[in-house]
């Protein structure tokens, strides 16, 4: 562990180490609420958040388990896994449409965000002619890149869109995630108009880049691995295609930035001491490679036992969608390589560009043909 300089200044405390993230993410003391002093900012648009209604997951503990509450029945994994017809059916559509169109295609235009987009849309009952709109909304407020000027202006817009929806919902409820929540909570006012706002701009945002620029990186690994893919596409059991993706999750890491968290009181992690007031930051890329608990950490193995790693956190925050993610995931993997075996990549990797602006890891085009 080491401190480390962030563009305002702070100086949290870098976490590596596979113990030491599962020790801090674990740790009920270190708290994801960002108005706590010392709380590690990863970029202006991040820190412009906090002058308005704050999305659940960084607000004082006590709203935060109430509001986390209201999401639990929805995201229940039997409910996640029924909607596996309903994402396949997506996946073949969106699959289709990419097939009948011009080769070599962007794989992340033309497949992968189309995917995450239409999922996260019909889930919360979000227009699906909108989401476009919403996405280049949420990478603007995504990236570290942007002025606090323009994050704000982001934020307006896709508070604007959120708050509509909400009220919307309020006149004529909808059988969707929003129109449930809404009528459940919003309606006889235990949650405000402002913070339902919030957490459901926070579902659109978590709920479809990670999941869309996974799919990406994904493919891309397991094409720049033919021994791999050819293992890959002979998994024969749910059970192995699951253990796969686990496998591309934690090599993968997409949502690779540290995790944020403020001490509240004082901590020790791997032997050092944290003071109440500082901040940390816990690496999830690198303790998904430490060598220590994965053996050959940087080797893609898509038969490596599947053992706990980070790509969706630890501890009390770990993501609310995963079941949701490992769905997806594993519907548009099998399905892109059984349909299109002889996918390949159209671009020598030297050409293709990855974002280095966001806390995603992710490709901004991939081409491919096939
Ligand atoms: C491959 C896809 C995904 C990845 C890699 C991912 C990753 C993560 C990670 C690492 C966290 C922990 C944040 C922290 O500890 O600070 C998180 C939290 C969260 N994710 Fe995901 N996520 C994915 C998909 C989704 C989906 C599909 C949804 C919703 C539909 C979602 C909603 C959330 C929410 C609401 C939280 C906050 C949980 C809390 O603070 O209690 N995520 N995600």
């Amino acid at each position: 562990m080491c401190p480390v300089r962030t563009w305002d200044g702070n100086t949290p405390w870098l976490i590596t180490r596979y113990e030491d993230v599962l020790a801090a993410l674990g740790d009920p003391r270190l708290s994801l609420d960002s108005s706590l002093p010392g709380f590690p900012h990863t970029s202006p648009a991040s820190a412009a958040r906090q002058s308005r209604p704050l999305p659940f997951p960084f607000l004082p503990e006590a709203e935060y388990r109430a509001q986390r509450a209201m999401l639990v029945p929805e995201f229940a994994p039997r409910r996640m896994e029924a909607l596996r017809p309903r994402i396949q059916q997506t996946v073949d559509e969106v699959l289709d449409a990419m097939l009948a169109g011009p080769r070599p295609a962007d794989l992340i235009s033309a497949f992968a965000l189309p995917v995450s987009m239409r999922v996260i849309c019909d889930l919360l009952g979000v227009s699906r002619e909108d989401a476009d709109r919403l996405h280049v909304l949420s990478r603007t407020i995504g990236s570290r890149a942007s002025s606090r000027e323009v994050a704000e202006k982001a934020l307006d817009e896709l508070d604007t869109y959120f708050r509509r929806l909400v009220e919307e919902n309020l006149r004529e409820p909808t059988d969707t995630l929003v129109g449930r929540v809404v009528a459940e909570h919003v309606q006889p006012g235990r949650l405000s108009v402002p913070d339902a706002t919030a957490m459901f701009h926070a579902l659109f945002y978590a709920g479809h880049g990670p999941s869309g620029y996974m799919v990406g990186m994904g493919v891309l690994a397991l094409l720049l691995h033919p021994d791999q893919l050819d293992r890959f596409r002979a998994l024969e059991t749910p059970d192995a295609l699951s253990a796969a993706v686990q496998e591309l999750l934690r090599y993968v890491t997409v949502s690779h930035m540290g995790r944020q968290r403020a001490a509240t009181e004082d901590v020790t992690i791997g032997g050092q001491l944290i003071r109440a007031g500082e901040g940390v930051l816990a690496q999830p890329d690198s303790a998904n490679r430490d060598e220590t608990v994965f053996p050959e950490p940087d080797r893609l193995d898509v038969h490596r036992e599947p053992y706990r790693n980070f790509a969706f956190g630890h501890g009390i925050h770990l993501c609310t969608g995963r079941t949701l993610a490992i769905v997806e995931l594993e519907v548009t993997f099998h399905t892109l390589f059984r349909r299109i075996p002889n996918l390949r990549l159209a671009a020598p990797l030297e050409q293709i560009r990855f974002k280095k602006d966001e806390n995603l890891i992710g490709a901004h085009e991939l081409p491919v043909t096939w």
